[in-house]
Order: structure tokens, then sequence, then C-alpha cells
């Protein structure tokens, strides 16, 4: 179990993180989520004491990280999959963690084949790795001491389709083994696809947490729906004329009512729909309104 209570880290008069609490519970994949920025990277060095925190805490299994004999028997870290010497190769990396933790280096061939990663690739120097690659091997070394928490800031950053699959499975399956999982993102899909939590971080602060269907339900737009129809107009005025407002989105209309209320108009005045659909957006727009001020871009 992780617990972050009231986390703050400052640089000078910025704030990088603010008052930050959150608590990441064994046998769940936790969803490190926010834009570029958000603070993600600076809590995840507070919990690993790579960076000092302003005020607050936070505790693994109830101790500072900085308290835990070898620490990586308990607590797997992958932060930058680049930050290992670039001209040891992977094989070397891994063998010198095992060396480190007091583990036999049969350990490293396992973590090798549990990665996916080849004898001849675990042969090349970390210089040559691919990013995925870097990826795998910093999830190899992470898992190495087999610790009961992890913590990955960006692990599927550079991982293919497939990569994210198979990390989703390696990370369900340590989970329900009873592990905790604090992986980071600043991508919703990837958080979505293996998240069984979500932490949404914006501007150092967090601005929602809870499991996807949860911060779906409290998702501002639920209960809208957009729809397309053969004869738009007309289906806007028979909406219109129910009381439902109507306003043109795309190709259809996006109204504020359930779909099914939808369909009944378009039944009793006999127009086609091509489309109709829960206009909610999903997580995307939450993501995006939740941290709208803290986007770069402006999106509309
Ligand atoms: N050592 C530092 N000195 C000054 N500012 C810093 C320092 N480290 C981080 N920051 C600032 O803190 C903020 C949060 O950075 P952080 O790396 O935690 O974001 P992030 O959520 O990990 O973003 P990304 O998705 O881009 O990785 C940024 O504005 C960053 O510039
Ligand atoms: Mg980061």
């Amino acid at each position: 179990m992780i617990t972050v209570e009231g986390l703050t880290r400052k640089y000078g008069t910025f704030t990088a993180v603010d008052d930050v609490s959150f608590v990441c519970q064994p046998g769940r994949v936790t969803g490190f989520l926010g834009p570029n920025g958000a603070g993600k990277t600076t809590t995840m060095r507070v919990m690993v004491g790579l960076t000092p925190p302003t005020s607050g805490r936070v505790t693994i299994g109830g101790h500072l990280y900085q308290d835990i004999p070898n620490p990586g028997r308990h607590v797997g870290v992958l932060l930058d999959a680049s930050a290992q010497h670039a001209g040891r190769t992977g094989r070397e990396i891994l063998e010198l963690g095992a060396r480190t933790m007091g583990l036999p280096t049969t350990r490293v061939d396992e973590m090798l084949d549990l990665v996916s990663l080849s004898q001849s690739e675990s042969k090349r120097r970390l210089r040559n790795y691919s990013l995925g690659m870097k990826q795998r091997l910093g999830i190899a070394h992470a898992l190495l001491g087999d610790p009961s928490v992890l913590i990955l800031d960006e692990p599927a950053n550079g991982l293919d389709p497939a990569g994210i699959r198979w990390m989703r499975g390696l990370l369900r399956g340590y989970a329900e083994r009873g592990g905790t999982v604090l992986l980071s993102s600043h991508l919703l899909n990837e958080v979505e696809l293996i998240a069984d939590e979500m932490i949404l971080i914006g501007h150092g602060r967090i601005v929602a947490q809870g499991d996807k269907k949860s911060l779906l339900a409290g998702a501002a737009g639920s209960g809208s729906t957009f729809v397309t129809a053969l004869d738009n107009n007309a289906l806007s005025a028979a909406l219109s004329a129910k009381g439902f407002t109507v306003a043109s989105a795309g190709e259809g209309l996006r109204v504020e009512t359930e779909p099914v209320e939808v369909g009944r108009a378009a039944v009793e005045h006999q127009i086609v729909l091509t489309d109709l659909r829960a206009a909610d957006g999903g997580l995307e727009d939450l993501f995006l309104e939740l941290t709208s001020d803290t986007q770069r871009e402006v999106l509309g």
C-alpha cells in the first residue's frame, strides 16, 4: 500500500505538487493520469526518496522509502528507463541489480523471459536498445526483487499495442497476486486499458479519483445524446417541440436527454436515424475538462 499524505513540493515560488493525498491499495492497479507537467514524476520521485517533499509525506507499507532496508525487495521502481549506464548490456544491468539485492543470477533469465527480451537482445548495449526494449528492461529491473509494490512512471511509453496489452496482463496478474501498482501516464487510453483505479492530476492538484465507473458517473455531460438523422432539421424541430435542448454538433445534433428519448421522438415523426449514442464523450472529455486549465493546447 502506498499512502500519500498532504504532499507538496515547491521549486522556488512554483508549486509543482500541491497538497496531494491519495492511497494505492494492494490488489489494484492505480493509474496516475495528468497532462504534461502536472506533477506525476515529481510525486513519484518523492515516493522513492529522490526528491525531498516541501511538506507532507509518502509511506510505502507504512514506512518511508529511505527507511526500507534492501528496498528493491519491496518496491520495484521504473522512473526513467534510460537512466542506466548506456554502455552496459541489458543483461549486465539486471545482473548488477540482482547482485545488489542479493538475488541469484538465475533471476535475471527469469526476468528476461518475463519481459520477452531474447538472449541476443540482452547482450546488446543499452544505448542500442529501442525505446520499447528499454521499457521492457526497466520493467524487468523493477520486478527483479519480487517486490510487493510497483511504481512505474510512463511504463507504456514506447510500447507497441501488443506490448501495452502484454503489460496490462502482466500488471493485472501482479495485482491479482496481491501486489500494489501505481503507474503514471499522460495518455488516457493507456491508463483506461490498464488501471482499475484512477487518480487525475492537473496543475499539481488532484482533480478527481476513483474507479472508471464512478468517475464517468460524475462526469458533466452524461445524460446527453449524440444523434444524426437523414433529416437533422426535422429531428431538431421534433426534439425542440418536446422541450429538449438541441445544438448542432459536427454531422449531427447534441441533445440534452437520454438516447431513448431521442429514439422515441424519431419514431413518432418517422425520421430515419443514422447514428444514436450517449454523448458523454467518456473519460476523455472528463479528463480534458478536469485538466483544461493545465492543457497546453486550446481545444475546441
Ligand atoms: N527540479 C525542478 N526544478 C524546477 N521545476 C521543476 C523541477 N522538477 C520538476 N519541475 C516542474 O514541476 C512541474 C511538474 O513536473 P513533472 O515532471 O512532475 O510533470 P509530469 O506530470 O511528470 O509531466 P510529464 O507528463 O510531461 O512527464 C513542471 O512544471 C516542471 O517543470
Ligand atoms: Mg513525467
